[in-house]
Order: C-alpha cells, then structure tokens, then sequence
C-alpha cells in the first residue's frame, strides 16, 4: 500500500526537477518544515509510532525461526506421542504463534495511529503553506508576473506542494522505517551468522544495483512513450479546437493521417519497453531466486556442519529479505527526496519574494487619505522592468482636473495602457513624478490608490462565477439592489435578463460566452458600483458593431458623470468632447488641445489619424 502510493507520487512528479541534497538545501527545507511546527505533537507520536513499528517487525522473523526451530527440534527427537504433543503443544508452539499474532495485532494498531497522524499533520501544514504562499503570490508586484509564466506559477502551488506533501506523508516515513530495518537487519543477521551474512552481502548488492539502474532505464522509456501519448494528443486539441479552419480548408484526412502518424511511434516505443520489460521481469525472478538458493545452499551446508540450527537459517532467510527490500527501496526514495528539496527550493523562492504593502484586513471603504480627483503626471519616464532597454514612456507630462475628460490617443505601443498601470502603481516610474491633488502618489496608500481610482480595461476578464458575483466584483458588499441598478446604467440589465437564469448566469471559462461588448458593459458596471473618484477607460481595440458601440458609448457617460476620467480611445470620434486629448506618440506627448485646437494643426498626428479613420469608415460604408 505505502510503496503503491509512493509510485504513483512518483510518477505525477517524474517531471520535476531534482535538487542537490546538502546542508544549504537542508537548511532551506529546515524553514518550510516549521511550518509543521503547531503540529509537532502529533507528528512525534507519529514519529514514534512509526519507530516503534519497525522495530517490531523484527519480531517476526525472529519468532518464525522460532517457531520452525520448534518443528525441527521435535523432528530430530523423533514424534510425539499424542499426550507428549498436547504437553508441547499449549506451552511452546501456541505462546509463540500467539505472540506472533499479538506482535501482528500491535503493529497494526502502530501503522493506523502512524499514518493517521502523519496525514492529518502533512495536510494541516501544507494547507498552511500554500495558503501563505497563495496570499504572498497575489500581492507580489505586477513586475514578478510579466517575468514568469502563470503555469510555471501554478504548478508551485500544486505540483510542487503536492511533492513535499508526499515526502511528508510517505517519503519521509518510508526512508526512516527502511533505515531502521536495514540497519537493524543486518545487525541482526550478523548476530545469527556471520559468515552467511558476509556470503549474502557479497551477492546481494550487486542485484539490487543491476534491478535499481535497469528500473531507471525501463521508467525513461515508458516516459517517453508517455511524452509521445501526449504529443498525439496535442494534436486532437488543437484540431478539436480549431475544428471550423480544419473543415473550411476539407483537411480532415490531413489531420487523420497527422494523428495515426504520432500514434504509431507511441506503439513503437512502448513495444521497445515491453521487450526491455520482459528482459527486466525474467531476470529478477531467475537472480532473486539465484540468491535464495545461494543463500539457502550455503546456510545449508553450515546447518550440516553444526554451525548453525535450521531455526537459525530460516530467521536468516527472512530476515533477508528484508534487507533486500531496503535496499532496493533507497534509490527511490532518495530520488523522492531530491525533488522534494527541489519543490521547497521553488516554493521559498516564492516566500522569500517581496510583496507590495497591500492592507489585506482592512475594509474596503476605510479609506484612509481621500482622492478629490486631480492628477498630474510630470516629466514621467518608464521602462518595464523586465525590458529596461527600451523606455516606454519618455518624458510624460499631462494633466486632469477634478471633473474633466481627459483623452489619451495615439498609435498602437505609443504607451497609453502603461500610463493606467502607472496610475494605478502598478509599476514605479523611473524619473518624474505622478500626482493626486497635487500630493506625490507615493503619500498615498497603495491601498488607497486603487481603492478610489477605478479601470474599465482594455481585455475585460470575467472570474469563473454569476453575472451577479462579477458586478460585485467592483465592491463585495454592494446589494443586490445596487447591483442591478449599476447593471441598468451600464445598459447591461436588459441583455443579463435576457438570459434564462438572469443575474445567476454562469460565465467565464465553464459558463456561457459573453460578446466583447456585453463584457465592457459588466465591467462599466463594475466600475459604478465602485464609484470611483477618477476613471481610467481602456477602450478595447476590437471595434464593436455600431449597435453595441452606442451601448456601451452611453453605458461609458454614465459612468463619466461627476468624477475625473481618463480616456484611452482608439476610436477618435468617442472623444471629441473631451475636454482635453492628448496625443502619445512613442512615449512622448506630441500634441495636447481638444478637437477643435487639434484639428487646426495640419501637419499634426491627431488631424492625420482622424482623417484616416474617417476615410475607413467610408469605404466601409460604401
Ligand atoms: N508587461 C510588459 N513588459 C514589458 N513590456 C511591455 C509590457 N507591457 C507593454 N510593454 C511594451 O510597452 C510598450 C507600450 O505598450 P502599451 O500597452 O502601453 O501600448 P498601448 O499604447 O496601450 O498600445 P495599444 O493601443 O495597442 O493598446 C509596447 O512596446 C509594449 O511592447
Ligand atoms: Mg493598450
């Protein structure tokens, strides 16, 4: 059972990396263990209940031998009359075949509370651990997550916990319970006999080496032949997911002949490991039979010579293979280990991150230093810190007073959605300096920053949840009065109750797909119910049909109403009544002025890309 879940550990685990065990390494893991630390108590009963066991498996061959020794001797004194057995019967053979259950009964009770125990503390710990390691992930800065990858990010929090969790549960306790019989195996075989341990020595190791590197060498194939399953099954995925292109272009039989090619060279390669499986199967069971027979031929030859008893030997034998199975049992473990370590490495590189100061505990609406509505970028200059050779934003200045709307245009990678990460201090300007009423943002609460500045984004994402739970999104404890009737300004309740199950309907990645403009609308309304005192709009790059345009454009004043806004357009005619555009061109202000003032420049950027867009929007009329 414990060496059944071990493999299967080890085969969800095959991929990940292994680490060098050292002192540093130890170390490392040393703090993740202190995790365990509120549960220690349970965990050394474990520890003892695990010790305790192990030790008394020895009983067993012990009391075997015994029992055989029994037999034997009644043998060679020749049988027993009835009344003689029923005298030997009660007293020696039964004392010891009960002992033998009781030793039996004993361990079995250890094993229950051992692995109950170790369960309930590798679970508790690591819950508390991926809890920690979850809040650390989500408060780290937005520069962590454009340099790493979110699956990489994932699988921290679960295939590299689940790794430890099993070292703690099975690993850890296996490796000491093998120590201990390996150890005490071999003391023991010593102490019935040293020659034939010094003969099972001589053989024994070699086995387990050839059984250990041969095993290595059948998991790397049947590895590859999973690699291979999984290759093919990229195939279907990626035909099932863009199954219209395969039918519009007629490449069913393509695709067909695509999927059977990579199918035949997974059953070429598992046919070579059934061949190497076999080889592996045949010579175990002829090698480990070799050794029993050696061993038994030699034990034998000094049963003859008197120097050991039948008993002796047979204990020997058992306890034999005990020895062996530790012994082939390290290899395995040790590799567990090492990929344990590694995990803990990846997981406190994590925790040893630096986070942003967010207020996790404190209330939404305990807004500490009020925003009226003013900001003012000076002489602004930014280069993502993960591509520091190229400067975003070069030198921005720009201004919006309480109340206006302030239009930022420009060519796509001019800077503009870099300028609403800067507001929202996502990232830190290198020079310059951003303002709220005239104070530095950075007197002000991360916190309260991005409480009181609201996004609707260029790519809305919906959570996985209601319609209702995504509006609330903007504030968790809005009602569900103030939750439709933020729907209904964002012109979003009609389209919502369209749908049979209304606010309850599912979206995201499981539940219904919403169209680009009904997602702006949610988040326009997400957004009001925020009821922000400056408004950032990252109009989305998809044009939208000029139906949903006209909603989601009136959905948009709406929400402009009484407060500062920030407008990110690319479509220009959304912004003539801006109070203020500002055109961006390579991270620089080129032009600023509203629609009239622009127009009038005839060489400038924003006439130039007005009259192209007009010019488009004709021949797409025509
Ligand atoms: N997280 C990031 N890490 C590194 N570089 C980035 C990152 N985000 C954007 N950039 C780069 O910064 C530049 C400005 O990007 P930005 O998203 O601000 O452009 P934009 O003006 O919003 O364009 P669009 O109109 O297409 O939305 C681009 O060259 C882009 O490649
Ligand atoms: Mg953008």
């Amino acid at each position: 059972m414990a060496r059944a879940r071990l493999n299967s550990g080890n085969a969800q685990a095959e991929e990940l990396p292994k680490a060098k065990i050292n002192k540093d390494s130890i170390k490392q893991v040393m703090r993740l263990l202190s995790y365990l630390k509120p549960y220690r108590k349970k965990f050394f009963l474990g520890l003892l209940c695990l010790i305790f066991s192990s030790t008394s498996s020895f009983l067993f061959p012990l009391l075997m031998g015994r029992l055989i020794g029994i037999g034997a001797q009644a043998e060679q004194e020749g049988r027993m009359v009835p009344n003689e057995i029923l005298d030997i019967f009660p007293t020696e053979i039964n004392t010891v075949a009960l002992t033998l259950l009781c030793v039996l009964f004993i361990q079995a009770i250890f094993s229950y509370f051992r692995i109950n125990w170790f369960v309930e503390v590798a679970e508790k710990g690591l819950a508390d651990i991926r809890r920690d390691t979850y809040h650390k992930l989500i408060t780290l800065p937005m520069n962590f997550f454009s340099q790493r990858r979110v699956g990489e990010l994932n699988s921290r929090l679960s295939a590299d916990l689940s790794q430890i969790q099993d070292a703690i549960t099975t690993t850890l306790a296996e490796m000491i319970r093998q120590i201990i019989i390996f150890t005490g195996g071999i003391t023991f075989l010593i102490l019935v006999s040293g020659k034939l341990t010094f003969m099972l020595l001589a053989v024994l190791p070699i086995l387990v080496l050839v059984a250990v590197t041969f095993g290595k060498f059948i998991r790397k194939i049947s590895r590859q032949a999973q690699d291979k399953l999984a290759e093919s099954n990229t195939v279907v995925e990626e035909t099932l997911q863009g199954i219209s292109n395969v039918k519009a272009f007629v490449n069913e039989s393509y695709e067909v002949e695509r999927y059977n090619k990579s199918i035949r060279e997974v059953v070429k390669i598992a046919l070579r490991g059934a061949k190497f499986r076999g080889i592996f199967a045949s010579f175990i069971v002829f090698c480990l039979f070799g050794v029993i027979v050696s061993v038994v031929w030699y034990g034998s030859y000094l049963v003859q010579i008197g120097e050991i008893s039948i008993a002796s030997m047979f204990t020997f034998i058992l306890l034999s293979t005990f020895v062996g199975a530790a012994m082939g049992s390290f290899p395995e473990l040790y590799a567990t280990m090492q990929k344990a370590v590694g995990a803990s490495e990846r997981v406190l590189e994590i925790l040893a991150e630096e986070n942003e100061p967010i207020a996790m505990d404190e209330k939404k609406n305990g807004i500490k230093k009020i925003i009226r509505g003013n900001l003012e970028f000076k002489n602004v200059v930014f280069s993502y810190p993960s591509r520091k050779e190229i400067t975003v934003l070069n030198g921005v200045s720009f201004d919006a007073k309480m109340g206006e709307k302030v239009a930022i245009i420009g060519p796509s990678g001019a800077g503009k959605s870099t300028i609403a990460g800067l507001i929202l201090r996502f990232y830190e300007p290198e020079s310059g300096s951003i303002l709220f009423d005239g104070t530095s943002s950075n007197d002000f609460s991360l916190t309260d920053i991005r409480n009181q500045v609201a996004i609707v984004p260029q790519d809305v994402l919906l959570f996985g949840g209601t319609i209702r739970e995504n509006i609330a999104y903007g504030r968790l404890t809005a009602s569900e009065e103030e939750i439709q009737i933020a729907a209904k300004r964002a012109n979003a309740h009609e389209f919502i109750l369209s749908f049979p199950e209304g606010y309850d309907t599912l979206v995201g990645e499981r539940g219904v797909k919403l169209s680009g403009g009904q997602r702006q609308r949610i988040a326009i309304a997400r957004a009001l119910l925020k009821d922000p005192a400056l408004l950032i709009l990252d109009e989305a790059t998809s044009s939208l049909d000029s139906e949903s345009e006209r909603l989601v454009q009136e959905a948009l004043e709406e929400l402009m109403k009484n407060r500062t806004s920030v407008i990110i357009a690319h479509r220009l005619s959304t912004i003539r009544e801006a109070d203020r555009i500002i055109v961006l061109d390579k991270g620089k202000v080129v032009e600023s002025g509203n629609h009239i003032e622009l127009m009038k420049n005839e060489n400038g950027l924003y006439r130039y890309l007005s009259q192209l867009q007009l010019e488009n929007q004709e021949t797409e009329l025509n």
